[in-house]
């Protein structure tokens, strides 16, 4: 590996298993310097050690390599561990990494490292059996989030297949997201509320993946029995993403963004309030989006007419009447990316968790 710091396989061998990769565990340099902690602790397992001496280091690894556990120094050392875990914990791309703090045996450091957003803590002089233990309970946590990443990658790609398959929509994704989080934010939701919005853009079409291309691509008006599979997609949807907890405030948006605020819509016929709020928001700016540019069958209508046609459907009781005020006020039309900093900044957030998500993937499959 091309880092500024040694990388050592210490432990027994790894085991001669096909695609058997020994876990990876990143060091603070207070702790790589102390051989005995390595020696005591580490060297009864097959894992691969990598050790950084400096901060930039750290986070150098850590961009380049996949690491399954960091274990960092509180005190006593010239590295800021504490620092580091705060930094960890706060980047999306590297959040979910499990962090193990070793710390003197006062309670007052335990309490800061655990503050400092550390998963747990070893408390010197360190218990050989119970760092084990710790070590052993985070990588099996590691274990565990990995593999739900790797599913939730496999569903934004086939996501995104579905909106491939649909040339004409272009990058309607991208569009929704983007007006979705504008709007999120103009009512003040919060961040996971914002983040589901972005992943609904992305997801709340997924179920169309099981429409025959017939119906979904047929030029002309779709008949009686086509609309009725047509209508099936957001149960669809919800079936396909119900496994994955890490996306469940996704499930309202997939399932509800097709009902109408009179009940008229579907699959539940809900009405108001019933529907839920996320499935209104992401509702409105599909609609707008989907308007306002042109489909094989249809032209793109300016936003001054989208507006108009989607005031009318409010009058007829079909949109949230409230929400349709808040989203006129926001212009979409005049749409300045500057203006909507605030959006643009939470869809490039996400984006890079969406492309860490699948580049933890590749680097997995190359490490195997
Ligand atoms: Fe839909």
């Amino acid at each position: 590996m091309k880092h500024m710091t040694e990388t050592i396989r210490i432990g027994a061998p790894a085991r001669a298993r096909k695609n058997f990769r020994p876990a990876t565990i990143l060091l603070g340099d207070g702790l790589a310097g102390n051989p005995a902690f390595v020696k005591n602790v580490l060297a009864m397992e097959s894992y691969e050690l990598l050790r950084a001496h400096t901060e930039g280091q750290l986070f150098e690894i850590l961009n380049s390599a996949p690491v399954d556990l960091i274990i960092l120094p509180s005190s006593g050392s010239s590295f800021p561990g504490l620092d580091c875990c705060r930094r960890i914990k706060s980047d999306r791309k590297t959040e979910l990494l499990p962090v193990l703090v070793v710390t003197d045996g006062e309670v007052e450091s335990q309490i800061e490292a655990l503050s400092a957003g550390a998963d747990d803590f070893l408390p010197q002089p360190v218990h050989r059996e119970l760092a084990q233990t710790r070590i052993r309970a985070l990588l099996r946590q590691k274990s565990a989030t990995d593999r739900l990443e790797q599913t939730e990658a496999i569903l934004f790609t086939l996501a995104k297949a579905v909106e491939h398959r649909d040339k004409t929509t272009g990058s309607h994704c991208d569009r929704l997201g983007l007006l979705s989080l504008a709007v999120g934010l103009e009512i003040g939701l919060a961040e996971d509320d914002l983040e589901a919005l972005y992943r609904g853009g992305y997801l709340h079409d997924i179920g169309k993946v099981g429409i025959p291309d017939q119906i979904l691509f047929k030029p002309g008006p779709l008949d009686e029995e086509e609309w009725k599979m047509m209508r099936t997609h957001p149960e669809r949807g919800e079936e396909i993403c119900k496994p994955l907890r890490s996306i469940e405030r996704v499930l309202p948006i997939i399932r509800s963004h097709h009902e109408r605020w009179d009940g008229s819509g579907y699959p539940d016929g809900l009405k108001g309030t019933e529907i839920p709020l996320l499935a209104r928001v992401l509702q409105v700016a599909d609609i707008y989006d989907a308007l306002t540019n042109p489909r094989p069958y249809k032209k793109a209508l300016t936003a001054a007419e989208a507006l108009e046609l989607m005031q009318q459907e409010t009058a007829r009781g079909w949109r949230d009447p409230e929400l349709m005020r808040i989203f006129m006020n926001l212009h979409p039309g005049s749409l300045d990316m500057n203006a909507w900093r605030d959006a643009r900044e939470m869809q490039d957030s996400l984006r890079n968790l969406e492309a860490h998500l699948l580049q933890s993937q590749s680097l997995r499959e190359s490490a195997t």
